[in-house]
């Protein structure tokens, strides 16, 4: 059965491990996500981009797809299926689709509209049990081929926003999307202290979890961040392991080219790199905390 977010969160805040986040893009990411968190005994949260939606064919697909599968692999670990940096009408879209968590993504707007349709959010989403997730400081990435350094929230906007009843708060603390430049300075443990301290108890999380060093995340973890996505670390897993196999010419022996012989190894890669993320958070085990 799917789970808000909310529960696993606060365990894991009390408990200072981090719960996972990892994006799905198809039915193999997606099955290899649950099986490992199965294998592993662990809470996850599978997350789905509008972007990654709209692939898949729809919220509804999605619903779907991970109920069902979540069925037939007798899944008994806890399961969010989560909206990731979604609009305001992507995350009405859901909750009316099935998801059990959604993030409403209102940092490109000034603060005041933000916290309006966020407000609007928490009353909707609590009437139906799901868990809503928010955004304060844009979590950047790359944009037209230059990647920025990753804003610092506004501890105070970031006390407004918490204080509208929200369940867990994205806090930009100087992390990125995609792959980190050489030069960047690492997280600010200074923002995430500042922000810990206006939003008390409230769980935080981490976007851009890719190639953020371990010392770090074990920092951020001891600060208050209780949730970590993952997308683009497994996407390269995905992508150097398929290579793999065509440059071996394994999909020109015999039904190599079969598509369950084909994705195999990328779904085998992603299940390690999800297993080794696990590990570092600090959730395996903790399905049943
Ligand atoms: P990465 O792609 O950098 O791992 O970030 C994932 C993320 O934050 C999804 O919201």
């Amino acid at each position: 059965m799917l789970v808000p977010a909310k529960d696993m969160l606060v365990k894991a805040r009390e408990g200072k491990y981090a719960v996972g986040h990892f994006n799905i893009n198809n039915l193999e990411w997606c099955k290899a996500f649950l099986e490992t968190a199965e294998e592993l005994n662990a809470p996850i949260i599978l997350g789905v981009s509008m972007g990654a939606g709209k692939y898949m064919g729809g919220f509804h697909t999605v619903v779907g797809m991970v109920k069902g599968m979540m069925t037939d692999l007798k899944t008994t670990v806890p399961v969010a299926l989560h909206l990731d940096h979604g609009t305001y009408d992507g995350c009405l879209q859901c909750i009316e689709a099935g998801f059990s968590s959604v993030m409403f993504d209102g940092s490109h707007y000034s603060i005041e509209e933000n916290l309006e349709k966020t407000r609007e959010l928490v009353k909707i989403c609590h009437e139906k049990g799901i868990s809503l997730e928010a955004e304060v400081g844009s979590i950047g990435g790359e944009e037209d081929g230059v990647i920025g350094m990753g804003e610092c929230a506004d501890p105070n906007e970031c006390k407004a926003i918490a204080d509208l009843g929200i369940d867990f708060l994205a806090a930009g603390i100087g992390n990125i999307h995609g792959k980190y430049p050489a030069n960047w300075p690492g997280l600010s443990f200074e923002t995430l202290a500042a922000v810990k301290e206006k939003v008390g108890e409230m769980p935080l999380v981490l976007h851009g979890g890719t190639g953020i060093p371990a010392d770090q995340i074990k920092k951020a973890i001891s600060l208050g961040i209780a949730k970590i996505n993952v997308n683009t670390e497994c996407q390269l897993a995905f992508a150097g392991a398929t290579r793999k196999y065509i440059e071996a010419g394994k999909d020109l022996e015999g039904k190599g080219y079969d598509p369950r012989k084909f994705l195999a190894p990328g779904a085998a890669a992603i299940k390690d790199t999800v297993k080794e993320k696990m590990e570092l958070f600090g959730c395996i085990g903790k399905a049943n905390a």
